[in-house]
């Protein structure tokens, strides 16, 4: 069992808190607050019990000087003050004297957030590369490290692996949670099992559909990477996604696990991708050379309807379709419908954050992680779980 944030005395120490605040921002606005908000319980705890808080985080990728305008955490340090109701500390650097003297002037009960970690990747790929130096430079900000970025777990970066080589470490509130929850995914008394899978491509996904289809009884393909199957069966699929790469991949799959996997019947198709492009249903072998599938049809909605509720737990991860665009969202729409209140597991990322902006949250687990959740589940190991202390 690994350590988690109750296994430390908090009162007057300096506790840093990786968090995952990697949230979606559009047009200077955070669209989608869910990692904010599933960090409060274990923020609020490091408060309740005295602590010194000083919060880290990454912010989407920072490649250039330029990307360090829109990838400032300051707006979420905004969101995350009113969240808690309490001021939070923003500090625009993520090394130098404003920080230390912050630090240093902290008070028990108080809150700081510093830069993006990924600022540092301008330096090097400091925090990607996990660079000695400037973990041990993080590392003498605090008195104890808690890990409760699950969304980055699979990553061995400075910010996460880094510090807890160097500081008493356990796991927060979050990742337990995460753990708990997926864990349950990975019990044998779960079946009926159904996953759905979509997204754009397969090569993202490869070890998890071959992980799936070993470990459930059903998995219902939708989304971009249905077309690459459907092309692998012979059908003409006009101008839709395909990963050419891997049409042996998905040949191979579909013969060892043929009563298992369910493919799209019908689709939604335009001859070009807009809001305002004309749209038609059709059936997967009527195809026009330039159709474009981007959503799945009303046919394959009802099929999928049916496996759902004849599951005891249903996996989600992907889209169905092109669900950002009006024009293509219902497949993606009815199932996350017919998903609430079943005992539903919502893998993370754009799923996750398309759901919510639906309206619906009533499910079993909706993942804060994105790639972190696929590698548990293909059972990878995971870099800030095994650097993690044992009670
Ligand atoms: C995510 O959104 O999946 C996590 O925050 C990790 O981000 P990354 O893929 O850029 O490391």
């Amino acid at each position: 069992m690994k350590k988690t944030i109750e296994d430390f005395d908090l009162n007057n120490k300096r506790v840093i808190i990786r968090v995952d605040f990697n949230v979606p921002i559009k047009n200077g606005k955070i669209t989608d607050d869910n990692r904010i908000k599933a960090s409060l319980k274990t923020i609020n705890y490091a408060i309740e019990h005295n602590a010194k808080v000083i919060l880290m985080s990454h912010l989407g990728r920072v490649k250039t000087v330029e990307d360090k305008e829109t990838k400032s955490l300051k707006i979420v340090s905004e969101r995350l003050s009113e969240l808690l109701g309490k001021s939070v500390i923003f500090v625009p650097e993520t090394r130098g004297e404003k920080l230390n003297k912050a630090v240093q002037e902290l008070k028990c009960g108080e809150v700081l957030l510093m830069e993006n970690t990924r600022f540092e990747d301008l330096n090097d790929k400091a925090e990607s590369s996990a660079s000695d130096e400037l973990a041990s430079y993080w590392a003498s900000l605090g008195d104890i490290f808690i890990n409760d970025a699950f969304g980055t777990i699979h990553r061995n970066h400075a910010s996460n692996v880094g510090i807890s080589k160097l500081l008493p470490n356990g796991v927060g509130f979050l990742v337990l949670n995460e753990l708990t929850k997926l864990s349950t995914l990975k019990n044998n008394e779960i079946h009926p099992y159904t996953v759905i899978l979509g997204g754009a491509k397969i090569s993202d996904k490869i070890k998890l559909i071959d992980a799936m289809a070993k470990e459930a009884d059903y998995l219902l393909i939708g989304g971009g990477m249905a077309f690459t199957f459907l092309k692998s069966e012979g059908f003409n699929v006009g101008a839709s996604i395909v990963d050419l790469d891997n049409i042996s991949f998905a040949q191979d799959i579909l013969k060892k696990y043929e009563n298992k996997i369910i493919l799209p019947v019908d689709v939604v198709v335009s001859k070009e991708v807009s809001e305002d492009a004309l749209v038609k249903t059709i059936d997967i072998s009527s195809f026009d050379d330039d159709d474009i599938g981007l959503d799945i049809g009303p046919k394959t909605i009802e099929i999928f309807k049916k496996y759902i509720d004849m599951s005891n737990v249903i996996f989600i991860n992907g889209t169905m379709g092109m669900s950002e665009i009006d024009n293509y969202k219902n497949g993606t729409f009815e199932i996350a419908s017919a998903l609430t209140g079943k005992n539903a597991y919502i893998g993370g990322g754009d799923t996750a954050g398309q759901f919510i902006n639906f309206g619906f949250k009533n499910y079993t687990h909706i993942s804060t992680g994105g790639g972190a959740t696929i590698e548990y589940l293909e059972g990878k190991e995971l870099p800030g779980i095994v650097a993690i202390e044992e009670k």
